[in-house]
């Protein structure tokens, strides 16, 4: 069975390094995050997005899971990404997810409060752990499109009051980071991410983290950050090496050759997050 994330992060957040969580889209994804994070030993959350979940169908994610569970003595959590709809949140929970993202970033205070105390409750019982996100990326992620204009970062000043009110396992916040590819590098609001730090003592969670430049990564995580989302350069590699391959060998047919250069290129994406975050050797 699948497990939280409760406890995964809360050893990150204790010792100072961070967990990657690889949005998977399918069975190569989930071999290979698995596979990469069992030979460094590193605890890892696979990520599922609502799009991937209608494309896969959870309960085939859920099982590919819990087969990759039992063949490795690893923590592995199987995670809801940005989830706004509280029916599926629950029908994923009641499939045998352990960990949902509730996503009320999009609405008032008040309204995230009720729809993530709504999730909460329903989690809790079933040791389910929830992430919740204050203040809002922009960039697109599968279903989700948030404008330049519409996005905003986190304010320090509410984080507590929002966690007192919920009491979410772990929460995203917005510091400068975007979903997808940057055009140019951005600035990172680290005094934000300070500020953050000091009023709320749960795992801090970086979204839009693909392109950024590891140093400021690796300064997020010394000022905080104990979850670090990986999506876009998954699917960038895995693109890049298969499309290359059938350019180069335009009359393969075979999935299991034209997949391999695929899953090679993204081995070395989950292998330098796993490096990036500090979460190699973690395996107790
Ligand atoms: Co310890
Ligand atoms: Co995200």
């Amino acid at each position: 069975m699948a497990i939280s994330t409760h406890e995964m992060l809360k050893h990150a957040y204790d010792h100072g390094y961070a967990i990657p969580a690889f949005n998977i889209h399918n069975l190569e994804t989930i071999q290979v995050a698995v596979d990469v994070a069992s030979e460094l030993q590193s605890p890892i959350i696979l990520a599922a997005t609502p799009s991937t979940i209608s494309y896969a169908g959870p309960g085939y994610l859920v099982s590919i899971v819990d087969r990759a569970i039992k063949e490795n003595l690893l923590p592995i959590a199987l995670h809801l990404d940005h989830a706004t709809d509280i029916d599926m949140i629950k029908s994923c929970i009641d499939y045998g997810f352990k960990s949902v993202m509730v996503d009320g970033s999009h609405l008032p205070f008040e309204e995230n409060v009720e729809m993530t105390n709504t999730i909460v409750s329903y989690a809790k019982h079933k040791f389910v752990s929830v992430e919740a996100e204050l203040g809002r990326l922009s960039g697109i992620e599968d279903d989700i499109s948030v404008d330049r204009r519409e996005a905003k970062l986190t304010n320090p000043d509410v984080c507590g009051r929002f966690v007192e009110a919920t009491h979410v396992d772990s929460l995203a916040i917005a510091i400068g980071t975007a979903h997808g590819m940057y055009k140019s590098q951005p600035k990172l609001d680290f005094e934000r991410l300070r500020d953050i730090r000091k009023t709320i003592e749960i795992p801090l969670v970086l979204h839009g983290a693909s392109g950024i430049k590891n140093i400021m990564i690796n300064k997020a995580i010394e000022l905080g950050i104990n979850k670090v989302n990986i999506a876009t350069e998954l699917k960038e590699a895995f693109g890049r090496a298969v499309r290359r391959y059938l350019i180069n060998n335009p009359n393969q047919n075979d999935p299991r050759h034209y997949l391999t250069p695929g899953k090679e290129a993204m081995a070395e994406v989950v292998r330098s997050k796993i490096i990036l975050c500090n979460s190699a050797g973690r395996v107790r």
